[in-house]
């Protein structure tokens, strides 16, 4: 005889000992070093955390961190996929799926217009309509490299209760980078005091004319021989070139200990500007998916060019949320946009692939190349004009 196959199901983990499950499970999955299990779980939230059964046992799961994204100048909520992870014994048999299914139509009846991600591997994502969106560039460079910049301001080392400081700077680089992340207590509370199983951070400000122009925080990764580290910058931002300077001459005052310095920015980043020599010793891009939950509050919730005047026919499929799917007109003007159903439906896209052209990372040309939309050659255009803007970028990782 038989046995039927074991159920299926998803649901918030009901008592700790499943919570401890969950974490075993993807701390193995997901290489992690030994965590502090509790220390783990407040950090994440246990109410973020979601788990897969089979049967009645705990096979895997996934955390959501809400949080925000900017695109256009403007933020909008952004459900942040971490920790995907099923124990070795249960793979390729579609939990995988269920689980990121879930995730969409979770995050479609929360209100999140937009689900974020860093992906180890494509298939499972691209059929949950995710889809490349983004980058996040590491940056290595020799410290010489930095060379003898003028330290014209006053640092100073920050402290616990310096964070709403950090975060009015934060936010002016977030107004002005698409991609950037608006920060949970979850992301703030790993740069600041990252959990144990982590390199310590060290952190300082730099002060213009009585007022606070800029951070950093960096962690100082052990090298092969004494003097051989690494500064590893977590986070930096500046308001101006003389704070971005001083910020850099006191990392290049680190140059008797540590040979090379290193951080995630734009791929064209400002702090490039500011280095005395142009010899990047290697950089290293990981692209961030993007999922559009909920097309009409993606489009009118996000910023446009303020010069752009446009109207787009779309058509677009999307196999997991009905309500997305049809023929819709997206018209902009004065930096915003409306979204209505009907129309001619003149561009036709999967909302997997929208994604990657709605966050500005691929142009409606590109896109038409890899297949990923058809239309006239005039909505192409109107496209591509209408999302065009600086790529987008995070140097935040979830
Ligand atoms: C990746 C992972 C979550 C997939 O879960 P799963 O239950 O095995 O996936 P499914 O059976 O639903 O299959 C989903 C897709 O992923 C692919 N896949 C399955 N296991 C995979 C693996 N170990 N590595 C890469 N891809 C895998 C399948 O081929 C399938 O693709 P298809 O739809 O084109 O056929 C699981 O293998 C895992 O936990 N891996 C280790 C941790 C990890 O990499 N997590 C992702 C972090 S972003």
């Amino acid at each position: 005889m038989t046995q039927d196959p074991p159920s299926i199901s998803i649901a918030p983990p009901k008592d700790t000992a499943e919570v401890n499950e969950f974490v075993r499970i993807v701390s193995q999955a997901l290489v992690f070093p030994p965590v502090d299990y509790e220390d783990f779980v407040r950090r994440e939230g246990r109410e973020n955390i979601t788990a897969t059964y089979v049967g009645d046992k705990v096979a895997g799961g996934v955390i959501l961190q809400p949080m925000g994204m900017s695109l256009g100048g403007r933020i909008l909520p952004l459900a942040c996929v971490r920790v995907v992870g099923i124990a070795p014994e249960h793979r390729s048999k579609g939990l995988g799926h269920a689980i990121m299914d879930h995730v969409i139509r979770d995050s479609y009846k929360k209100g999140f217009p937009l689900s974020a991600l860093f992906p180890a591997t494509l298939p499972v994502y691209r059929r949950a309509g995710f889809e490349l969106a983004g980058s996040r560039t590491t940056y290595r460079y020799a410290m010489a490299t930095i060379g003898k910049l003028k330290r014209t301001l006053e640092i100073r080392e920050a402290t616990n209760s310096d964070r709403p400081i950090l975060e009015g700077l934060y936010a002016k680089r977030l107004a002005r980078s698409p991609g950037n992340i608006q920060r949970n207590d979850w992301a703030w509370e790993r740069i600041i005091d990252p959990p144990s199983w982590w390199p310590r951070s060290y952190g300082y400000i730099v002060e213009q004319d009585g007022h606070p122009a800029g951070y950093v925080y960096f962690a100082q990764k052990p090298g092969g021989h004494i003097t051989d580290n690494t500064i590893s910058v977590v986070d930096f931002s500046w308001e101006s070139a003389e704070a971005g300077l001083s910020l850099l001459s006191m990392i290049a005052d680190h140059r008797s200990m540590a040979t090379a310095f290193e951080f995630c920015g734009s791929p064209s980043d400002p702090a490039t500007l500011l280095m005395c020599e142009s010899a990047i010793q290697k950089t290293t891009r990981y692209d961030w998916m993007l999922r559009i939950v909920n097309l009409k509050d993606a489009i009118e919730r996000r910023g446009f060019h303020p010069n752009t005047v446009a109207e787009l026919h779309l058509n677009i499929d999307d196999p997991t949320i009905q309500e997305n799917c049809g023929n819709c007109i997206v018209s902009v003007s004065d930096g915003q946009a409306s979204f209505k159903k009907g129309g001619d439906g003149r561009l036709t896209a999967s909302i997997r692939e929208l994604a990657s052209l709605y966050s500005g990372f691929m142009s409606a040309e590109s896109l038409c190349a890899s297949g990923g939309i058809t239309g006239d050659k005039e909505s192409i255009a109107t496209a591509s004009g209408l999302f065009a803007g600086p790529i987008p970028w995070m140097s935040d990782m979830f």
